[in-house]
């Protein structure tokens, strides 16, 4: 299967979410994790190279998907492969909008979005889910509040989240702002990390488990 983090937006927390559930999945499930680092940025490839100097076993692999070096796209019929794998495929993309990004958005199993409801945020997200209507993209759109905050009233919440109920899942578990996220590694959740993501992460493994008639 394919699990791909997007969105248009820049820094709503894709990388760390990505990590974050590369980790928790790699615990809870007795499948192969694979990661593929799709951004230009190579975020996650690099904090998982930099890893590696810590004293505790990687949990899974992370390969970057180079411009010049297109795989595994080049070839189709091996994006249908990873699709139909029973390992788990994380794709980490940048959050820009790319042509390159269109075979992987179409035939993702889920798109994992993470979104704020600032402004920018707001108009960013729907024109991505705009987006992925166009490319006619079967894939199930899983939307997560990201860096939320509690103690701040969002007045478009309720408006956002009406939109949003029209394109696909909103986990009503927010994930939260909080530091212990901020110093994320690929190795290991510490206490505080894994609390942060619980019971969004169980809602989407749910939901997964649920839409495609399958025990993660
Ligand atoms: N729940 C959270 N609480 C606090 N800080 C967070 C949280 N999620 C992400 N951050 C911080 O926000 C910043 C952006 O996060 P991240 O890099 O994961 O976003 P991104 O969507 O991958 O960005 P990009 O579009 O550049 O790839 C980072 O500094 C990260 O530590
Ligand atoms: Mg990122």
């Amino acid at each position: 299967m394919i699990i791909t983090f997007a969105t248009q937006k820049g820094g709503t927390g894709k990388t760390t979410l990505a990590i974050a559930f590369a980790n928790y999945i790699s615990v809870s499930s007795k499948r192969k994790i694979n990661v593929f680092d799709f951004d230009f940025q190579k975020s996650f490839y690099h904090k998982w190279k930099e890893d590696e100097l810590m004293d505790i076993p990687k949990l899974y692999d992370v390969e970057i998907i180079e411009e010049e070096n297109e795989q595994p796209f080049t070839d189709f019929e091996t994006l249908i492969g990873l699709k139909e794998s029973e390992d788990i495929n994380l794709f980490d993309l940048a959050g820009t909008l790319d042509v390159k990004y269109s075979d992987l958005l179409i035939y993702s199993d889920f798109i994992v979005i993470p979104f704020e409801y600032s402004n920018v945020s707001v108009k960013s997200t729907l024109v991505f889910i705009n987006f992925l209507g166009l490319m006619e993209s079967q894939a199930e759109r899983v939307f997560i509040r990201s860096k939320y905050d509690k103690g701040y009233k969002y007045l478009n919440q309720e408006s956002m989240d009406a939109e949003i109920r029209k394109y696909g899942t909103l986990l009503k578990s927010p994930v939260f702002k909080r530091n212990c996220l901020q110093t994320i590694d690929t190795r290991k959740l510490n206490y505080e990390q894994k609390y942060a993501v619980k019971n969004s992460f169980t809602e989407l493994i749910d939901h997964i488990n649920n839409t495609l008639e399958i025990n993660l």
